[in-house]
């Protein structure tokens, strides 16, 4: 027996007996009127004594987008996906758990609907892999929500999902620059000399990361004196230069006495406990670790505000990870590892299967067992078995940092990504896809991978450019940042031991094809910028897949291109060697462009349909919508730097076309209150010329410092018309 109630537009919701609330929903569940109800339709349900099994005859068309960060084809059909958040560092194809669960799929065929299950636990989404007509979904409990969305139109039900979950947050402007990252910078010296060799190469960065190695002893919240002396005047130092520094944070606090966070957190009793109610311990990097109970409020309070001398100090920008939690091993764990070492000792052979003992040999390393080893304590109830609610740790964790930041500098956005993350995160925080590798194939897991995100609300999101684990080759890692320049985090990160991946580490070939990149990436940001606010402000996926603007049999199956807001599609090169590739052009013309940066790259006129597209390693197949407009500013090597002060405008106008650039301060939450000014943008086609029309709307709080725009139109030949207007603030 369910209970059900409608809500918003078109969403029915069925309650499992009494869940516990995640709050991945924002929309007021309280007031519902529920009745009982004992079908899930179109779902075959199936209870049995350890949770519920819903089934779905699948027809052979029937498509299945959704689930997040996960593996598999954009269309997830074919595979069995484990919603379990994992720190899983090799995603190679049979993987079924990443870092982040995102419970909410679209299903697409004769009758379409998207459904969300809001449980925190595992979830078993096996679409298609068992039986090749069958979707299945597992949840081995009686306590869950599930939300059906029944809509034909993709982009209604991922709006609808945003409804009940809530908006996007929108980073600070700066974060769609370039970020540089490593493991590790450990000191300032050498943060010093990757921004310096920034400016030196003449290549725009915005910001540049401090991983584990800045603390003393991996301790969190604290800075290695002698690695970072002076740390203060050392931000100062780097904000003039135009730098942000985003120190990483991990939820696993060292147990070690006289560490203040450690005594705190023990004294206010915010550690998970075990099952005899005693702190629990785990190791990661510090050795010895406690895990705040982020699940408690009270405990959320207290770790937002251990951000506050960071924060006086100006860093408002920082980096959680490990936070599904990631937990090496525990003391039970090393000693079965020394029980199993002791049963080899001595031993001249394993009998007559060594298979079987290797298992067991490794069982203590990052052992899912022990997520049921500790307890939350959660106000008004008995505690909970870490387990049962285990996708939400990360999720609370990166919401306490989130909180706690807005508290501390209230009109001050924040910059906070997070690697662990559960449905309604994409309100607080923004994601990265945690440890790839530099293998070709993950360009396009990551480019199926951000699509995915995107309809589950997190807009904000990208991989580490150039892979993580493994060495990159130069190609790679050019091939790569020419994808990143088109994914809302644009950050180049790689693992200690790995060749380094900065743009100067290669060839000069590669520098210099890396330096157009990225600054055509800084001239598309008032294009970006203008789109990812009206993407957060529509519910509308700002990195979206093909079909959700353009829905036909053919754009279903396109997954490795990409609508880069709603005017510019991206079709990035991500075979090894390639120097071309096969692009679908749905309805109308497009405008090629064969872009290697802001100024440079042939454009042409290609009709709807299948083309193969050159690309030279120095060039990006991009292609811009008839009748859509993009704009594009002067590159700077951080953003602010200077008033932007000119445009080109730039666009396939075959009838009319227009475009609205979107202003805010860019820093503060202003934008929320529609502090913003507008520059309106329209062109129309005349018989032999454009007409073409500005219109501003200027908020006192937002000068518009733009005062010419440069247009470049094509027509269906391809025939260019340049051409000015001077913006005229009284219009
Ligand atoms: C994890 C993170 C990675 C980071 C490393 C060291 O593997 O995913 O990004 O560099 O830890 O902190």
């Amino acid at each position: 027996m369910f209970k059900s109630a409608t809500l918003l537009n078109f969403t029915t919701i069925f309650r499992a007996g009494d869940p516990l609330q995640t709050d991945a929903v924002v929309h007021p569940l309280d007031k519902l009127l529920f009745q009982e109800v004992s079908k899930i339709p179109p779902f075959e349900v199936i209870r049995d004594d350890d949770g519920v099994t819903l089934s779905l005859q699948m027809k052979p068309q029937d498509r299945i987008f959704g689930l997040g960060e996960n593996l598999g084809g954009l269309n997830k059909r074919g595979k069995a996906y484990r919603l379990y958040a994992k720190d899983e560092s090799s995603h190679t194809p049979e993987k079924s758990s990443l870092y982040g669960s995102h419970p909410f799929c679209m299903i697409d065929g004769e009758s379409s609907f998207g459904i969300f299950v809001d449980y925190p636990s595992e979830i078993v989404f096996d679409v298609g892999f068992s039986r090749s007509d069958l979707l299945s979904i597992r949840i081995p409990s009686h306590n869950f929500d599930l939300y059906i969305f029944q809509n034909e139109k993709s982009t209604e039900i991922v709006r609808e999902f945003l409804r009940l979950t809530g908006a996007p947050y929108v980073p600070p402007k700066w974060a769609f620059g370039f970020q540089q990252c490593r493991y590790s910078y450990p000191d300032a010296s050498s943060i010093r000399s990757v921004a310096e060799n920034f400016r030196k190469n003449d290549i725009p960065c915005d910001a540049i990361y401090m991983d584990i190695d800045y603390m003393q002893d991996y301790k969190i919240f604290t800075v290695d004196q002698k690695a970072f002396p002076r740390f203060e005047s050392f931000v100062k130092e780097m904000g003039e230069q135009g730098f942000k520094l985003v120190p990483i944070i991990d939820p696993g606090v060292k147990v070690e006495e006289g560490y203040s966070v450690y005594e705190d957190g023990k004294k206010k009793g915010f550690f998970c406990v075990d099952k005899d109610g005693k702190e629990f311990v785990g190791s990661v990097w510090p050795g010895s670790t406690h895990f705040p109970d982020f699940l408690n409020p009270d405990c959320r309070l207290w770790w937002g505000n251990l951000y506050k001398d960071l924060v006086k100090i100006g860093i408002n920008s920082y980096w959680n990870d490990m936070n599904e939690p990631a937990i090496f091993f525990t003391p039970a764990g090393l000693k079965e590892l020394a029980d199993q070492l002791e049963y080899v000792a001595g031993k001249e052979d394993l009998g007559k299967d060594p298979v079987d003992f290797l298992p067991k040999l490794w069982r203590w390393w990052h052992s899912e067992d022990t997520y049921k080893q500790f307890y939350h304590k959660l106000p008004q109830r008995s505690p909970v078995c870490h387990h049962d609610v285990h996708n939400l740790y990360g999720f609370n964790m990166a919401r306490a940092s989130a909180e706690g930041l807005r508290r501390l500098s209230p009109n001050e956005r924040y910059f906070m990504l997070s690697r662990s993350s559960y449905i309604g995160l994409h309100r607080y925080a923004v994601v990265w896809t945690g440890d790839n590798h530099s293998w070709w194939e993950h360009l396009l897991v990551h480019m199926r991978m951000i699509q995915s995100l995107n309809m589950a609300g997190f807009f904000y999101c990208g991989s580490d450019v150039g892979g993580f684990n493994a060495d990159a080759s130069s190609e790679l890692v050019v091939r790569w940042m020419q994808l990143g320049a088109f994914t809302p985090l644009f950050r180049n990160h790689s693992t200690k031991g790995s060749r380094q991946q900065e743009p100067w580490a290669f060839d000069d070939e590669a520098l210099s094809i890396m330096r157009e990149v990225i600054k055509l990436r800084y001239a598309m940001i008032p294009y970006a910028y203008s789109e990812f606010l009206r993407a957060v402000q529509k519910l509308t996926p700002f990195i979206s897949p093909l079909f959700m603007k353009f829905p036909s049999e053919r754009t279903k199956q396109c997954e490795d291109q990409f609508m880069f807001g709603d005017s510019l599609m991206v079709a990035p090169v991500h075979a090894v060697n390639a120097t071309g590739r096969y692009v679908h052009l749905p309805a109308g013309t497009w405008l090629h462009w064969k872009a290697s940066g802001p100024n440079s790259g042939d454009r042409k006129v290609l009709a709807a349909g299948d083309h193969y597209v050159s690309a030279e390693l120095s060039e990006i197949p991009l292609f811009i919508a008839e009748n859509k407009l993009i704009v594009l500013s002067k590159p700077q090597n951080y953003v602010g730097e200077e008033q932007i002060e000119s445009l080109t405008v730039m666009g396939l106008v075959t009838d009319c076309a227009s475009f609205t650039v979107i202003f805010d301060d860019g820093h503060s939450f202003d934008y929320e209150k529609g502090i913003v000014s507008t520059l309106e943008i329209e062109i129309a086609k005349q018989s032999s010329s454009y007409d073409a029309r500005v219109k501003i709307n200027q908020n006192p709080g937002v000068p518009v410092t733009v005062k010419k725009l440069h247009f470049e139109i094509y027509d269906q030949q391809g025939k260019v018309s340049k051409f000015e207007r001077e913006v005229n603030l009284a219009q």
